[in-house]
C-alpha cells in the first residue's frame, strides 16, 4: 500500500523514505478509520507529512499482536543473551542510522541539528546498549530459612507494556522506555506524542531489521485521548510507563484503575537551582543557563526556578543575562551556530507568550526577553525569545507553575533555611541543583530538598541525567524511576518459590 510510506527530503537536503502507517506485528497497516495527524515544521510552520492515527480498535490489534508475542517461545523462551544480542544490534543501527533519526527530530521537533546527533542520539543507542547488557542479569535470589525449605524468586516480566511518551526528547523517550523493558522480556505497545510522529517510525524498522520477532515492540501514533486512553485502560494490557504532563498523568493513573495496572509515572517539574554567595560565580551561570535554556527550556527536569543568595545577586543577574545574550543564539535549528530553536508546536509557544503575559500582569520584573522572536527566515516559526523575570514572588503562577520554555524566574534568599523553605515550596519534585564550594552544606541540603535527584555544581540536560543513574520524581513529578538498575524493577515482577525440603505431615 503506497499510502504507508512517503519519500521525503529534510531543509538540509537528506533524502529518506518515511513510513507513515503503525507498526504492528513487524508490519505497517493502516489506521482502521484513516484518521491522520499531520506532523507540522515548528520552524516555518509547514507541513511535513501526514500520519496514520491509531483508534482505540487498532490498540487492541497491538495489544493482540503483543500478548500473543509475550506468549510464543519464540521471544518468551529465547536466552537472555540472546535478546541482548538483539537489543545490542538495534543500539548499532541506531549509530549506524543517527545523521537521518537526528535530522527527523530536527525538522520535526526543533531541536538543534547538533545536540538531536550528538546528544540525543547518543543517548539512544548508549541507552539500548546499556540495557542490551542486563538482559542475562536480571536474577532472582535464593533466600535461606533454614534446612527444611529451598526457597528462592524468579525476576518475571510483567507482560504487556504500554508506554506512552511525549515529545521533548521523542528517541530518547523511546529508548528510555524501551530498554529496560526489553531486557527484562516484556513486549509493548508504544504511543508516540501526535507531535512529533516521525522519526519513532523510521526507528520502527530497525527493531524489526534488528531481528526481534513480531508483536514484541508495536509502534502507534494517535491522539492522547483516544490512542493513549485506550491503552492506559486496556485489560490486555498489565503495566503503563507514561512521561508528560501531571494533569494527563493524574487520567492516566485513574485510567490504569481499570485492571490495577503496574504504573511507572515521570511528570512535571519547577526544579529549583540553588546559588549560594560563596559558588563559583561564572560557573553557576554558565550552568544555570543551560539547566534551563537548553532544547528549549522543554525538559521535565529543567531548572526553571533559580535562587541566589542576597549578596550576589544583582551580579548574578546581570552576569546570566550575559551569558544569554552571548549564548542563546535563536535561529534555525538546522544552522550549526543555533543555540535555541523553535518551541514544539503553536500551542506550546502560545503557552509561553501567555505566562509571558501573566508574569508582568503579576508585577514581576520582565529583565530579558518576554517576547515572541520573529527574525528568523520569513518571520514564521514558533520562536520565543529566551526570557529571564526577576522580583518574583512565590505566590506568582510564574514561580508555581511549569512554563516548559526558554522562561526562568529568579529570586533572592537571605541563608539557608529561606534558600531550602523556597526550593521545596512547589508540589513538584523532579530536580534540584546547588552551587557552593562548602561541600558540608551542600550533602546536607541534598537530603533535605524534596526532589528525585540533586545536583551538585552541575545542571546539564544530557550529561546530568544519565542512562546509568535512576531518574524520577517525588511529590506530583511522578511514580517510580527509570534508568539505570532501579529502571529493571518497574519491569519485573518477583515470583517466590517454596520448595519442602523436610517438613512432613
Ligand atoms: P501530555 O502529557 O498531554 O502528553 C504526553 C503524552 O501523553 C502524549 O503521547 C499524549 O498523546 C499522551 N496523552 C495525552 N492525553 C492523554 C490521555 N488522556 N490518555 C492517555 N495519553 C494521553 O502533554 P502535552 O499536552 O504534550 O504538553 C503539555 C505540558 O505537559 C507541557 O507544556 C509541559 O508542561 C508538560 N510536559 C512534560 C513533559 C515531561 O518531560 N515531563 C513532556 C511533555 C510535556
Ligand atoms: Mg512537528
Amino acid at each position: 500500500m503506497s499510502d504507508l510510506s512517503i519519500e521525503l527530503t529534510a531543509p538540509n537536503g537528506r533524502k529518506y523514505t518515511q513510513p507513515t502507517g503503525l507498526f504492528i506485528n513487524n508490519e505497517w497497516v493502516a489506521g482502521s478509520k484513516g484518521n491522520k495527524i499531520t506532523s507540522i515544521n515548528p520552524t516555518d510552520e509547514s507541513e511535513i507529512t501526514q500520519v496514520h492515527a491509531a483508534e482505540p480498535e487498532d490498540v487492541d490489534k497491538a495489544v493482540e499482536a503483543a500478548r500473543a508475542a509475550f506468549n510464543n517461545p519464540t521471544w518468551r523462551d529465547m536466552a537472555p543473551s540472546e535478546r541482548g544480542d538483539l537489543m545490542y544490534k538495534l543500539s548499532q543501527l541506531v549509530v549506524q542510522n543517527k545523521e537521518v533519526l537526528a535530522t527527523i527530530e530536527t525538522w520535526d521537533n526543533g531541536k538543534p541539528y547538533s545536540v538531536a546527533l550528538n546528544e540525543d542520539l547518543a543517548e539512544v543507542s548508549g541507552c539500548l546498549k546499556y540495557y542490551a547488557g542486563y538482559a542475562d542479569k536480571v536474577h532472582g535470589q535464593v533466600i535461606d530459612t533454614g534446612p527444611a525449605k529451598l526457597a528462592y524468586t524468579i525476576r518475571e516480566p510483567l507482560g504487556v507494556c504500554g508506554q506512552i511518551i511525549p515529545w521533548n526528547y521523542p528517541l530518547g523517550m523511546a529508548a528510555w522506555k524501551l530498554g529496560p523493558a526489553l531486557a527484562c522480556g516484556n513486549t509493548i505497545v508504544m504511543k508516540a506524542a501526535e507531535q512529533t510522529p516521525l522519526s519513532i517510525l523510521v526507528f520502527a524498522n530497525l527493531i524489526k531489521e534488528a531481528g526481534f520477532p513480531p508483536g514484541v515492540v508495536n509502534i502507534l501514533n494517535g491522539h492522547g485521548k483516544v490512542a493513549g486512553a485506550a491503552i492506559a485502560q486496556h485489560l490486555g494490557i498489565d503495566k503503563v510507563a507514561f512521561t508528560g504532563s501531571t494533569a494527563t498523568g493524574r487520567e492516566i493513573m485513574k485510567m490504569a484503575s481499570v485492571n490495577l495496572k503496574n504504573i511507572t509515572l515521570e511528570t512535571g517539574g519547577k526544579s529549583p537551582l540553588i546559588v549560594f554567595d560563596d559558588a563559583d560565580m561564572d560557573q553557576a551561570v554558565k550552568w544555570s543557563h543551560i539547566g534551563i535554556m537548553s532544547n528549549m527550556g522543554q525538559i521535565c527536569t529543567a531548572t526553571s526556578r533559580i535562587l541566589v543568595q542576597e549578596g550576589i545577586y544583582d551580579n548574578f543577574i546581570e552576569a546570566f543575562k550575559k551569558q544569554v545574550a552571548s549564548t542563546s543564539k535563536v535561529g534555525d535549528p538546522f544552522a550549526e551556530e543555533t543555540f535555541q530553536g523553535p518551541q514544539v508546536t503553536k500551542a506550546q509557544y502560545e503557552k509561553v507568550l501567555s505566562y509571558i503575559e501573566a508574569g508582568k500582569s503579576e508585577g514581576a520584573t520582565l529583565a530579558m526577553g518576554g517576547e515572541a522572536y520573529k527574525n528568523v527566515g520569513e518571520g514564521k516559526g514558533f520562536f520565543v525569545s529566551p526570557t529571564v523575570f526577576t522580583n518574583v514572588k512565590p505566590s506568582m503562577r510564574i514561580f508555581r507553575e511549569e512554563v516548559f520554555g526558554p522562561f526562568v524566574v529568579i529570586l533572592s534568599f537571605k541563608d539557608e533555611e529561606e534558600a531550602l523553605q523556597k526550593a521545596n515550596d512547589t508540589t513538584y519534585g523532579l530536580g534540584a541543583a546547588i552551587f557552593t564550594k562548602d561541600i558540608v552544606r551542600a550533602h546536607k541540603l541534598a537530603r533535605k530538598i524534596e526532589a528525585g535527584t540533586l545536583w551538585i555544581n552541575s545542571r546539564k540536560p544530557g550529561q546530568d541525567s544519565d542512562f546509568r543513574i535512576p531518574f524520577g520524581g517525588v511529590k506530583q513529578s511522578g511514580i517510580g524511576r527509570e534508568l539505570g538498575e532501579a529502571g529493571l524493577e518497574a519491569y519485573t515482577n518477583k515470583k517466590a518459590v517454596h520448595v519442602n525440603l523436610g517438613t512432613w505431615l
